[in-house]
Parts: C-alpha cells; structure tokens; sequence
C-alpha cells in the first residue's frame, strides 16, 4: 500500500472507517429501542394524498439483528483484510498475490496445451483443428483491437485473410510479424516534390493499380516515381516485404484507395506500428498465432472498403 504519498491519509482514513462503524452501530441501537404499547403509536409527522400518514414504529427486530451483523462482518473483515489505511490484515492477503498465483496456476495448466504445437511446423499446425481454435481465442484476446474480430483490418491496419501481405506470407516471416513487431516507414513526400508532383505521383501510382488516370500527369509522376520510389516500393510498383513497403499494383490499399487517400499516403507519409507480442505472450503462443493467421488466408474476402 505504498499507494499513499504521505502517512497522514492512512490514519485519516482508518479514524472515518471506525467512526463510521461505531456511529452505525449506536444508530441501529437506538432505533431498536422499543416504546410502551400503550398509548397511540407515533406518527413522523408527514402526511400524504391528504390523510395517509406515516407511523414511526421501532424497526423489526429480524431487520436490526440483520444490520448488527453486518456491522460485526464488518469489522472481522478489517481485522483480516487490508482496508484500514496501510494496515496489512491479519491474513496477509494481497491483490498482487492473488494475480501471481492465479497467473501461475492458469499457466501451469494451459502451458502444456501450447508447448505441444509449439516445435511442430506451422504449415501443419494451422491446420489441425484444436491448435485454430486455441490461436482463435488468443487472438480475441490481444489482436482484434487493432486488426478487427475477423482478423479484416481497418484502414492503417492489414487485414490478415485477404493474402495480400507487407512483410510476407511464408511461415516465418508472419511469426516474425507477431514476435518482433514491425514499423513502416513512409517518408512525406509534399515538401520534397511540392503539390503538383504529389498529384502527379499519384496519377501514376493508381496507373499502377490499372485504373483510369490523366496520362500526361502520370507520365510526369513516373518520372518522379522512377527517382524517388523505386528504392522503397520496386521498379515495377511491387513493393518490398524488407522493409514492408506495399505492393502498388494490386489495387488493395492498407490507407485508403481513393485518389485523395492515395495522395495524403504520399504527401504526409505513413508510419504503422505493430507492437511486438514476443516477450509479453512467449514462443509457444506466438507460434499458435501466426498458425491461426495463416489458417485464415483465403477464408473470406475483405470486408473493409474505403
Ligand atoms: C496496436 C495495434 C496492433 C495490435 C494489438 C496488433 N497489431 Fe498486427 N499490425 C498492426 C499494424 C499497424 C500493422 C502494419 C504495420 C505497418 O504498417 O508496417 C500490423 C501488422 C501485422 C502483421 C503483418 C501483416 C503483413 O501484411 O505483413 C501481422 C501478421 C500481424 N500484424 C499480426 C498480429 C497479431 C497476430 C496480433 C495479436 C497478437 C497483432 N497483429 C496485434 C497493428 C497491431
Ligand atoms: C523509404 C522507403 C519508401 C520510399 C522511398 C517510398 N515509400 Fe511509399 N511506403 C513505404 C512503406 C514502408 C509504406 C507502408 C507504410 C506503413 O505500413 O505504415 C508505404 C506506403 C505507401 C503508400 C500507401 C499504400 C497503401 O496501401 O495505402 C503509397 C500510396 C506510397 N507508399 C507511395 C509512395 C510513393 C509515390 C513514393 C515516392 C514518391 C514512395 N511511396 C516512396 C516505403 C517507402
């Protein structure tokens, strides 16, 4: 509990806890104490619909023993637990414990269910049945967050079914994905080739894509294209799984396809970040992962459109 920045708050707050309690407890004796029954019963004085009033009878005794008790679970519990300022409980419970051991034993148990896949050749294990539905949950778990329950992306974020891939589809290059992270990097071009040539790159980029464009502007920007892309994105618009730089032919945008979304991904640059999940998640249920993904390609088509 060293959640306190100074000492005064945990006495502060053990004084209100125990007067509290002590307070209830008088309030509940006095209210138990019961009036002669002679006499007419009490009323508290506030009327209702002109004549419906409230009488003031003691409480029933069921209910006030109820209430003692209570006060008395009350202040066992505090004796035992932590509650009372930094005061640690009898018991010496803790929240930090309780996670550790819950953790280990959750551990104890499953661990055995992912080393099992673990050594085994990830073509194969991304087609047995149990292994899909384990890497199904994990992947619930830690990745629709970002790429969607259906694994169908959203813009700046891959959809992982649609086969099409930045950093490449064999085996070990998606677990590499999922263990090590991976971060684009698309420079900004507007301040490089000014607005003009962003549009005229662009024209050529959607040529690439084969979509009808204002040829003389895509003449220019294949010009730009041919000095300034081709390190990143090839020769011939195809991309490179290196350094994830996306294929610019296929006409499958992780930005945006529209002819401004296109232009904005040139003019200011991208950078996506695919945290690593290596060292918080472990081998075993990486490899789970990047089977359940490849388990995925082919299953449906994307469903996100921009
Ligand atoms: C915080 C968001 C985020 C989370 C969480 C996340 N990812 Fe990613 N992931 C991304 C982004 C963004 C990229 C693309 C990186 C880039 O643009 O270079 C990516 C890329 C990938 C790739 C490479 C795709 C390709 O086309 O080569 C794979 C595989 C992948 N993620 C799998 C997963 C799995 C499995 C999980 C769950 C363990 C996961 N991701 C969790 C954001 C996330
Ligand atoms: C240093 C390498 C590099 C260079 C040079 C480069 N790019 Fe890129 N480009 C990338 C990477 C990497 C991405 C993916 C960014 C991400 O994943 O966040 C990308 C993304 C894009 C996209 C978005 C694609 C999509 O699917 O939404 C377009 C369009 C693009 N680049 C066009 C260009 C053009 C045109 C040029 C030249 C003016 C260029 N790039 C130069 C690396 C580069």
């Amino acid at each position: 509990m060293a959640d306190f920045t100074s000492g005064g708050w945990s006495l502060y707050i053990t004084i209100v806890t125990i007067v509290s309690l002590i307070a209830l407890f008088f309030l509940a004796w006095k209210l138990s104490a019961r009036r002669t029954d002679s006499g007419p019963v009490e009323t508290s004085g506030h009327v209702w619909d002109e004549d419906l009033e409230e009488y003031n009878n003691p409480l029933p005794r069921w209910w006030l023993n109820m209430f003692y008790l209570t006060i008395i679970w009350a202040g066992l519990y505090l004796i035992a637990y932590p509650g009372l300022g930094t005061y640690k409980g009898l018991l010496g419970w803790t929240q930090q414990d309780q996670y550790e051991t819950e953790m280990a034993a959750a551990e104890a148990k499953y661990a055995p269910l992912f080393e099992k896949f673990a050594s085994a050749d990830l073509a194969q294990v991304a087609q047995d049945p149990e292994a899909q539905k384990i890497g199904g949950r994990l992947f619930s778990t830690y990745c629709t967050t970002c790429h969607g329950s259906d694994a169908g992306g959203a813009r700046g974020f891959p959809n992982l079914r649609d086969g099409d891939w930045l950093y490449g589809g064999e085996p070990a290059m998606v677990k590499t994905s999922i263990l090590n992270g991976r971060q684009g990097a698309m420079p900004a071009w507007g301040a490089v080739i000014g607005a003009d040539g962003v549009k005229q790159v662009a024209a050529y980029v959607e040529k690439l894509s084969g979509r009808a464009t204002d040829d003389a502007a895509a003449g220019q920007g294949q010009q730009l294209y041919q000095t300034n892309c081709v390190a990143c994105h090839g020769p011939d618009g195809k991309g490179n799984p290196m350094m994830g730089a996306p294929n610019l032919t296929d006409d499958i945008w992780l930005y945006g396809g529209s002819t401004e979304k296109i232009a904005e991904s040139i003019e200011k640059g991208r950078n996506g970040v695919m945290p690593a999940h290596g060292e918080l998640l472990g081998e075993a249920k990486v490899h789970l992962l990047a089977a359940y993904v490849l388990s995925l390609q082919g299953s449906a088509a994307a469903h996100y459109e921009d």
